[in-house]
């Protein structure tokens, strides 16, 4: 048997996902995304851009020194105080990739850069030069490739292969191709570039007109080599291509594919909520893969079937990907060392062991409230315990609601703020509202909401709600979770998460609000 070439899955989910508007992570968030992305076997981990802030540098950092068995790279355009701080960042990494970009389409060259060819090209090859100052590891991105024309694309890419580029990326920036012209845009650039033998052809591909898993599956039967990939698909405007379906693709296709990734699959669904829930980016039901409804079968006749023969209506099986057969895990006489046996499974590792009790007495609540617990019911759980107590300014005492048919909805609650406790109390146009400004009649945040989401975490009248409440200051954004089984303080949670967050000095700008 011939082996196959291996896939490189390189994820970007927490620089390229960070750029969906609101999507913002802290430091410690990105930390714990990518202890996940490990633990799946993801090859390469993109953490930031070193030079968009300082806290950008900090969290790239965190992210190369937290990491041993995954490559993490950090983004640098293709000048030099950003190469510089992309190699500081990531020099504490078992293994780092500085990831340098010039585009290099008319409409960027002339329009945005208002550079000639030349100035690109000469620029592009300094870049790589520099980078391997840093490291032997170097990957060179023509950003807007996919609109640029291919002799210049040729040219570049050749010049920047002999500087010392170990891998040239392909990025669909604007997400205009299709799956014929992008494979064989691919296919040309392998056979044209006379060393494209000495580098890894990989691609990034957007989703602006729903291509962008075709186009980079269309790009690896071409030969690429390395795919860049996002949880859920999350990314600037209508996001990169799902690593899950990329990754399933593959997998279910060999019969088609003369590459395999080296992926652990099973981490699939934990990854996928661990993002959503700190993103507050819900998944739709019917995503594919990791969507609720993915593997549900509704109708009758395929319900027979499914009965008779699972591979009658189900291409990949459920376990696979991390969906669990057997979903009820713990419940009220469960004990401390299930609880951290069942958190280990699920690749959640608590910092101390005061995270650990604090996360074990939230679950005996929750068990009292709720006979069965499920696995997401943990993941919430842990989501709730993960502001360490230093930066929790503002914690919730008790809340009182009331909400009475032709009545206006009231809320009471007291708060600790800095140590102090205080009262407040308002009312609104529902109790979610009332409470909201009941916090804010005590925190006076000076925020706007810009979202405000609940999702049943699972089936049934006593699940739990999770929440996410979005708040913005001054260009800043941060995101709260809070789950509880009532809504009202779940979504009260929520809020004082976020709170907690902006109350902080400012650790990380948004990406998009950052000074590059
Ligand atoms: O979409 C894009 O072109 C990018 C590059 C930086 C690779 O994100
Ligand atoms: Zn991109």
């Amino acid at each position: 048997m011939i082996a196959k070439d291996h896939l490189i899955i390189f994820d970007t989910t927490l620089r390229d996902g960070e750029q969906s508007p609101g999507a913002s992570m802290t430091r410690d968030e990105k930390v714990r995304i990518a202890k996940a992305l490990e633990r799946m076997r993801v090859d390469v981990i993109e953490a930031g851009f070193p030079i968009a802030s300082p806290g950008d540098f900090e969290a790239v950092k965190a992210v190369a020194e937290a990491i041993r068995d995954s490559r993490v790279c950090g983004l640098a355009r293709a000048l030099d105080p950003d190469i510089d701080r992309a190699g500081e960042a990531l020099a504490g990494a078992a293994a780092g990739r500085i990831h340098t970009f010039i585009a290099t389409s008319p409409i960027h060259m002339q329009k945005k850069l208002r550079m000639s060819p030349d100035e690109v090209l000469a620029q592009a090859v300094r870049a790589v030069q520099r980078a391997r100052r840093y490291t032997d590891d170097v990957e060179f991105s023509p950003e807007d490739a996919g609109r640029s024309e291919i002799d210049f694309l040729c040219r570049v890419l050749e010049a920047v292969i002999d500087a010392g580029a170990r891998t040239v990326n392909i990025p669909d920036t604007v997400g205009y191709n299709i799956p014929d012209q992008f494979g064989s845009l691919i296919q040309t650039l392998r056979e044209r570039i006379p060393n494209a033998d000495q580098a890894i052809f990989s691609v990034h591909c957007h989703n602006d007109l729903g291509l962008a898993v075709a186009n980079s599956l269309a790009a690896v039967r071409n030969g690429a080599r390395q795919v860049e990939c996002t949880i859920n698909g999350l990314g600037e405007r209508a996001g990169n291509a799902a690593l899950e379906e990329i990754v399933m693709t593959v997998r279910t296709r060999q019969d088609l594919f003369d590459c395999e990734t080296r992926l652990d699959t099973t981490q699939i669904m934990n990854c996928s909520r661990l993002v959503s829930g700190i993103t507050g980016f819900a998944v739709q039901p019917n995503k594919a893969v990791v969507g609720a409804n993915a593997f549900a079968h509704e109708s009758g006749i395929h319900q027979d079937g499914v009965l008779k023969n699972r591979e009658t209506y189900e291409i990949m099986r459920a376990e696979d990907v991390g969906w669990n057969a057997n979903r009820m895990v713990l419940g009220k006489h469960s004990g401390r060392n299930a609880f951290r046996t069942r958190l280990q499974e699920l690749g959640i590792v608590m910092a101390s062991e005061e995270d650990l009790n604090a996360a074990f007495s939230r679950f005996k609540d929750l068990a009292d409230k709720k006979h069965e617990i499920f696995d997401e019911d943990l993941q919430a759980l842990v989501t709730d315990t993960t502001l360490d107590a230093a930066n929790e300014r503002v914690k919730l005492i008790s809340l009182r609601v009331c909400s009475e048919t032709g009545e206006t909805p009231c809320a009471e609650l007291v708060l600790a703020f800095d140590g102090e406790e205080r009262g407040g109390s308002a009312r609104g146009g529902g109790p979610v509202d009332a409470t909201f400004k009941a916090i804010e009649s005590i925190v006076t945040s000076g925020t706007e909401l810009k979202l405000y989401s609940v999702n049943a975490i699972t089936s049934g009248t006593d699940a739990q709600g999770e929440v996410t409440v979005r708040l913005e200051r001054g260009g800043r954004i941060v995101n709260g979770q809070g789950a509880d089984t009532d809504i009202v303080i779940a979504s009260a949670k929520a809020y004082l998460n976020a709170c907690n967050k902006i109350l902080q000095p400012v650790e990380r700008a948004h990406p998009q609000q950052g000074h590059v």
